[in-house]
C-alpha cells in the first residue's frame, strides 16, 4: 500500500481526503493535534471495507523540531513514503495594523515553515524511491487578495512559490510537486462567515454554488495517481468558478 501524509487530516478538507484516498486505496497517515470521531469512524470504515487504510498521529506542527523526527518515526513505522499533502493550516483573520506579532509569527510558522521542513524530510524518502507526489494547500487569496487576510495570503502565496521551484529541483528524481488553491468552502476555518457572505460567494462564483471538501479530496486522488504523472509545478484552482 503506497503511503500518503495528510496533515491536518483529522477534519474539514483533510478528513474528505483520508476518507477518499484510502477508498481509492492509499494508506493514510493523518496528523493533526487530535483526532476527531469522524475520523475514527472513517479509519474504521476503511479496515471494514478492506482497501487503504488511515492511521493517526498527534503532533503539533508548529513545533518544528519535531518534524524530522516526526517523518523518520512515519518511515520507521509505515516504510517509505509516496505522498505528501502539506493541508494542516491556520486561518486567522484579522487587520494587519492592529495583529498581534505572535499570530503573525504561529500563521508563517504553521502555513509556511512547517510544510517546507516536512516536505524537506518527506522528500528524502520519496528521492530513494525515485517516486513521489508533493501536493500543497494553498488558497485563491494567494492571487485574488481579501481584506483581513493579508498574513494568511502571503503564507499561502509563498507555498506556490515553493511548489514552483521545488518541482524544477526534484523533477529528474520522478518527483512531482503541485499546489490545489480551493475557494471559500464551509469548514470550521470559514465558520466565522455569515449566510450571507456565504451566498455573496455563491453568486459570485460561475456555477453559483461554493465547492465542497469532497471536490478538492478528489483534484488531489487525480494528481496522487496516473493521471497526475506527468504535472507539475501547477496551482490547480478548486473554487467552483469564484476566480473565473
Ligand atoms: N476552508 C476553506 O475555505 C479553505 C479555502 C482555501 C484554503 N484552505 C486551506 O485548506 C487547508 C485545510 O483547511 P480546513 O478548512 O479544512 O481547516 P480546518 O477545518 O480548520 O482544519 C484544520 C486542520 O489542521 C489541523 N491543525 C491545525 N493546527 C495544527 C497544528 N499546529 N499541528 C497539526 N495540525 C494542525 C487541525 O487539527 P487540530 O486542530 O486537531 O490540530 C485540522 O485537522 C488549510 O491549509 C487552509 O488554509 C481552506
Amino acid at each position: 500500500m503506497q503511503n500518503v501524509i495528510v496533515t491536518g487530516g483529522s477534519r474539514g478538507l483533510g478528513l474528505a481526503m483520508a476518507c477518499a484516498l484510502s477508498a481509492a486505496g492509499y494508506r493514510i497517515i493523518a496528523l493533526a493535534r487530535n483526532s476527531t470521531e469522524e475520523l475514527v469512524a472513517a479509519s474504521r470504515a476503511a479496515a471494514d471495507g478492506g482497501r487503504g487504510a488511515i492511521e493517526f498521529r498527534a503532533c503539533d506542527l508548529s513545533d518544528l523540531g519535531q518534524i524530522a523526527p516526526l517523518v523518520k518515526a512515519l518511515r520507521a513505522d509505515f516504510g517509505p513514503l509516496y505522498g505528501l499533502i502539506n493541508n494542516a493550516g491556520l486561518g486567522t483573520s484579522g487587520l494587519l495594523s492592529t495583529m498581534r506579532d505572535q499570530d503573525i509569527q504561529r500563521l508563517i510558522q504553521l502555513n509556511t515553515v512547517s510544510p517546507i521542513l516536512l516536505s524537506k524530510y518527506a522528500v528524502r524518502s520519496m528521492m530513494a524511491q525515485r517516486e513521489g507526489r508533493i501536493i500543497n494547500i494553498a488558497s485563491i487569496v494567494a492571487s485574488t487578495g481579501y481584506g483581513g487576510l493579508s498574513v494568511y495570503s502571503a503564507t499561502k502565496a509563498s507555498l506556490i512559490g515553493f511548489t514552483r521551484s521545488l518541482a524544477r529541483e526534484v523533477g529528474r528524481l520522478g518527483i512531482t510537486v503541485n499546489a490545489v488553491a480551493p475557494g471559500f468552502i464551509a469548514t470550521e476555518m470559514t465558520q466565522e462567515l455569515d449566510e450571507a457572505q456565504r451566498q455573496q460567494i455563491a453568486r459570485r462564483s460561475a456555477l453559483k454554488r461554493m465547492p465542497d471538501p469532497i471536490d478538492v479530496a478528489r483534484s488531489i486522488e487525480f494528481l496522487l495517481g496516473d493521471g497526475g504523472r506527468n504535472i507539475t509545478g501547477t496551482v490547480l484552482t478548486v473554487d467552483a468558478g469564484s476566480t473565473a
